[in-house]
């Protein structure tokens, strides 16, 4: 695993877009996994400033989100979609037919989720995968469990997600309580990973993730096993790593 240390949450989303950025230069045909919910959001704003300027163009870029909640519709403004778009998509010249994110208004789970699973195989798969964690060490939706989940399921959102959710949300139960997402199968099969993280209060979860045991109690722990890793995080991310800088 790489490990990169930055000043604070810009330097952060700076460097995670110009390793993002290079791989579109570098693979114009890229197949992106992308990801939502805060850490991301200025990175993304510097990849559209990328497009503004000249440097990068998406016109042949594909992408596959992580997750998207079920139930709610492209429009809903808490919906992945809506997030992806309002934050990224509408603002650089990717085709919308080449951006993927799991159907959250299909009821049917199954159907859902393997739908999903083609569409990722479709693409020719992930080239570079980018995630945050949750304080619980999700990645995606994979919540604390006592196996790994191979493909794209329905899972049943943990309490304390659906709590760090409800920020977004008019009250608790606005939130959805399941969502689609990829499996840590399908996570792995990336063959680059970018994980970021900004914050005091991931500081302890960075530790246990990849300084720990691997174990489904903390999902993400199962990266210490891809072979190509990239962690970028702020001093505050890495607080309890200094023995590694
Ligand atoms: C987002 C996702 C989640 C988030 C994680 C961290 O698509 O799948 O795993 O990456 O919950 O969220 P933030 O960035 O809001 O701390």
């Amino acid at each position: 695993m790489r490990f990169i240390k930055t000043k604070d949450y810009e330097d952060m989303s700076r460097k995670a877009a110009n390793i993002i950025g290079a791989q579109i230069i570098l693979k114009p045909t890229s197949v992106l996994g992308l990801a939502t919910g805060s850490t991301p959001v200025t990175t993304y704003a510097n990849l559209v400033k990328g497009y503004q300027n000249g440097d990068l163009d998406f016109s042949r870029i594909s992408s596959v989100n992580l997750d998207e909640y079920k139930g709610l519709t492209r429009d809903n403004e808490q919906s992945y979609y809506y997030f992806m778009n309002h934050h990224l998509f509408k603002h650089v010249n990717i085709d919308p037919a080449k951006t993927y994110l799991p159907d959250g208004t299909e009821p049917d789970a199954n159907k859902a989720c393997q739908d999903y699973e083609e569409a990722i195989f479709a693409t020719g798969g992930v080239d570079l995968q980018l995630l945050g964690i949750g304080h619980n060490g999700h990645i995606g939706f994979n919540e604390p469990s006592d196996n790994f989940a191979d493909k794209t399921f329905c899972v049943d959102l943990a309490e304390s997600t659906i709590k760090a959710n409800q920020r977004f949300f008019a009250s608790y139960e606005d939130v959805p309580k399941q969502a689609y997402t990829m499996g840590i199968g399908t996570i792995m099969a990336a063959s680059k990973i970018l994980i970021l993280a900004s914050g005091k209060d991931k500081a302890a979860i960075i530790k246990e993730a990849f300084f720990g045991p691997v174990t489904p109690a903390v999902q993400a722990s199962i990266l210490q096993f891809h072979p190509n890793v990239t962690i970028v995080g702020d001093e505050a991310a890495f607080a309890e790593c200094e023995e590694i800088f």
